[in-house]
């Protein structure tokens, strides 16, 4: 195969794929269904893009750790005790037995299988029995090194040694989003799915309100009216989808503070390509998590975040509820209709559709993703 090809797609798909919104076309189905395309992503997209791993809030005192896999590398994130947030290969330099499980807090690392011990930056600190091997360095024995930044107060993550630093890239997404001092916010519950599609499925659903036409009828539609949605511009790897409300009301007390009217009344999804995704409304944050398995599966933690203040707040617990509650019954409409996209992509005689011009972010997403697989 051709570098500049993908398998099973033609020459003509792609073309479609690549015209102007006004003309464009979805892309092929074999883009989301073949296992052969899904391991080009990982090798050009998945394992070369920056992707959040947890919230600053999540690991908030130093010598905190999680320990994790991400797209096939274990991972042990770890806040130092100088303060600053690594991520490194929970891979141990002796025999490559993971040095940490689970989540806790430590200054020392000791691998369960010959107790060779790391601090929190990595570093090897003891290695018991090792005298009179020739030439071994404890030096040279650090803990791989992960590229990590933390933005907004995500920490994230590039398995790409070179990759371009992250914040620089979403500028714009982060002006854009400044007044809601994502920052600022904690993870007050997190809501975990098991999903059994592409993970661009959830992109795609995610990222575009036309669907709160049919499939949230009775639900955003009212509220956030499908027409009325728009896709600014972008010149970078993201989209922002703003959802005016359709009935605005400024009397409601809203829990992010400081906020324009007009950025408290409505609801706003956001993507930094491949698969960050953040919803932001008046009342706080729901970061979608996607951690892709295979070509039809990925786990999917929805992250529910309010402004930290709301912890200490009476009546919490049933504010972070009513929170939960509805997230998850928005979630369980998208399930729905992702499951129906999912049967209709895998079937033989399935090809590429038209794109409304309601999917602008769609598209952008399209462009990028073409341009990352070499096309
Ligand atoms: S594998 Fe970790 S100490 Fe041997
Ligand atoms: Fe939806």
């Amino acid at each position: 195969m051709d570098e500049s090809s993908l398998p099973g797609v033609g020459a003509e798909e792609i073309e479609r794929a690549r015209a102007p919104l006004e003309r464009a076309w979805t892309l092929p189905p074999a883009a989301y269904v073949r296992p052969d395309i899904y391991d080009l992503e990982v090798e050009r997209i998945l394992r070369r893009s920056w992707a959040p791993l947890a919230r600053t809030d999540q690991a908030p005192e130093p010598g905190d750790y999680i320990a994790t896999d991400f797209m096939g590398q274990p991972v042990l994130l770890v806040h130092g005790l100088d303060g600053r947030f690594r991520a490194m290969a929970n891979v141990c330099r002796h025999r490559a037995a993971p040095v940490a499980e689970g989540a806790g807090r430590r200054k020392l690392f000791t691998c369960p299988y010959h107790a060779w011990s790391y601090d929190t930056e990595g570093r090897l600190i003891a290695a018991p029995l090792m005298d009179g091997v020739e030439g071994f360095a404890p030096e040279d024995c650090r803990l791989g090194q992960i590229r990590t930044e933390v933005w907004e107060g995500f920490v994230m993550v590039n398995l790409d040694p070179d990759a371009a630093p992250f914040a620089p890239q979403v500028e714009p997404l982060r002006r854009y989003f400044q007044a809601f001092r994502m920052g600022e916010m904690a993870v007050v519950r997190t809501l975990t799915y098991d999903s059994g599609w592409n993970w661009k499925v959830l992109v795609e659903n995610f990222m575009e309100a036309y669907h709160h036409l049919a499939a949230h009828a009775q639900t955003l539609e009212p509220a956030f009216h499908a027409r009325d949605s728009v896709v600014p511009d972008s010149d970078g790897p993201w989209s922002i989808l703003h959802m005016p409300a359709a009935a605005p009301d400024a009397s409601r007390e809203r829990l992010v503070q400081g906020l324009e009217d007009w950025q408290a009344q409505s609801l706003f999804a956001a993507v930094a390509f491949p698969h960050f995704l953040f919803a932001l409304h008046g009342d706080g944050m729901a970061w979608y998590q996607m951690l892709p398995q295979t070509a039809g599966r990925f786990t999917l933690n929805i992250h529910i975040c309010a402004p930290r203040y709301l912890l200490e707040l009476e009546g919490a617990d049933e504010i972070i509820a009513a929170l939960e509650q509805a997230t998850a019954a928005i979630h369980a409409e998208d399930i729905a209709v992702n499951d129906l996209v999912w049967r209709g992509l895998n079937a033989p005689m399935t090809g590429q559709g038209r794109l409304s011009t309601l999917e602008r972010s769609i598209w952008q997403m399209n462009q990028w993703w073409l341009t990352q697989m070499g096309l």
